[in-house]
């Protein structure tokens, strides 16, 4: 996805500097070629070896290192990338970019670079929340810095909220973002996810045994190859990808709004397990015993088909994918889903106990589209996601 694209990966100090190592390790795998440069307090977290040998380059810590500049000069480095890229930005470093210093290596590669910056940022809540780091975010972007995360969440410190550098795979799609290299850049695409609640009163619900694992795994793979992605699901046991919209969800009639919301799309894969039933006489109070011993009696109502309507639809996207669980004669009973659907492609799998395929890490899929129907061998959730994306991909060119 990036081979042949430059980056300077500047490593700042934190607790997040370890992450850099996994950033290093997939920016390669995507075929970029990297120059790393530590700052002082970053290589107090990671060590200049680890860095090094990661990225199979020098790397440069110092200003005044006469051998550097021997080579080449902090001009000819910062000029020398296509993107550069701060991982993790601390709250000193950005304070140094939005005044402009330049006293150390890092902050003079920034200053004098003609290149785009991209920056993730990382540092304890308080510290991302004071006004004067808002303030040198809203200089910085206004100088067109661009900006992946911080993201919520549980933090080193203790601390819980924004702060938390954006994952490597989250980075390294925001570096093909602003690389204009990801193969559906550009795209929207619209997945749907996890299982839906239908309830019988306020307390109790119907579902399914979606965990949301599969859908997740899609939307993060089509978020890395630079696709815009609405991500509509129901309440899955998985958290939903960074880096993508989330609408949550809980029924499938709310399922259908999000999804007609969201449109226009160029493509649609809907993951989601939806409840192909609704409880029509669901109670607006908590249903009680009467004493009389007597079961209550649930009547049903047929929930709207998601994927038809989409597939049939005035605003259809260009490419619809539909999955199948099934439990038996998997491939006809697919098949035909497809045609009744009016989908491009279904992907099928055998949901069956045995398999452990719902709620599990793993799956094995049949893919049927107009050129029929080809099994796949059983593989990672992940590793379908990104199959399955890149397919999406080209599908669209
Ligand atoms: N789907 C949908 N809306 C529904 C039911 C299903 O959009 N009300 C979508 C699912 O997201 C999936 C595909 O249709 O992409 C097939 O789902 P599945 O549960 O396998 O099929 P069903 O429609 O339930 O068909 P059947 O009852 O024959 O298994």
């Amino acid at each position: 996805m990036l081979a042949g694209k430059r980056v300077l990966l500047i490593i700042g100090g934190g607790i997040a500097a370890y992450k850099s190592l996994e950033l290093i390790r997939l920016l390669q795998k995507a075929g970029a070629s990297l120059v790393p440069v530590l700052t002082r307090a970053g290589a107090q977290f990671v060590t200049p070896l680890s860095v090094s040998a990661l990225a199979q380059h020098k790397v440069y810590q110092d200003l005044f290192d006469l051998g550097d500049e021997a080579e080449m000069g902090h001009i000819q480095l910062s000029r020398a990338a296509d993107l550069v890229v701060v991982a993790p930005a601390t709250a000193d470093l950005m304070a140094k970019m939005a005044g402009g210093r330049a006293e150390d290596l890092a902050s003079t590669l920034l200053l004098a670079t003609d290149k785009r910056v991209l920056v993730a940022p990382a540092m304890n809540v308080r510290m991302w929340t004071h006004p004067a780091t808002q303030r040198n975010v809203a200089t910085l972007r206004g100088d067109g810095v661009l900006f992946v995360g911080p993201n919520d969440g549980e933090m080193a410190c203790g601390e819980f909220g924004p702060g938390r550098m954006a994952e490597p795979a989250e980075i390294v799609a925001a570096i093909a973002a602003a690389l204009g290299a990801g193969l559906l850049m550009g795209r929207h695409v619209l997945v749907t996810s996890g299982p839906t609640h239908e309830p019988i009163d306020p307390v109790r619900y119907i579902a399914n045994r979606s965990s949301g694992a599969q859908g997740t795994a899609l939307a993060a793979a089509l978020r890395d190859l630079g696709a815009r992605v609405t991500f509509v699901t129901g309440p899955a046991s998985v958290p939903p990808p960074a880096g993508v919209d989330v609408v949550r969800v809980e029924t499938a009639q709310q399922m259908l709004d999000a999804v007609q919301a969201a449109l226009p799309a160029d493509a649609a894969v809907m993951a989601a397990a939806v409840a192909d039933w609704r409880v029509a006489n669901a109670g607006a109070q908590k249903m009680k015993k009467d004493g009389s011993g007597k079961a209550p009696v649930l009547e049903f109502a047929e929930n709207p088909d998601i994927l038809a309507s989409v597939s049939k639809g005035p605003m259809r996207p260009a490419l619809v994918v539909g999955f199948a669980a099934e439990t038996e004669n998997v491939v006809a009973h697919a098949t035909a889903k497809r045609a009744r659907k009016g989908c491009d492609w279904i992907v099928a799998n055998d949901v069956s106990p045995a398999t452990g395929i719902m709620g599990g890490s793993e799956n094995a899929v049949t893919v049927i589209s107009d050129s029929g129907a080809e099994g796949w061998q059983r593989m990672s959730k992940d590793a379908v996601a990104r199959r399955l994306a890149e397919r999406i991909a080209k599908a669209l060119q």
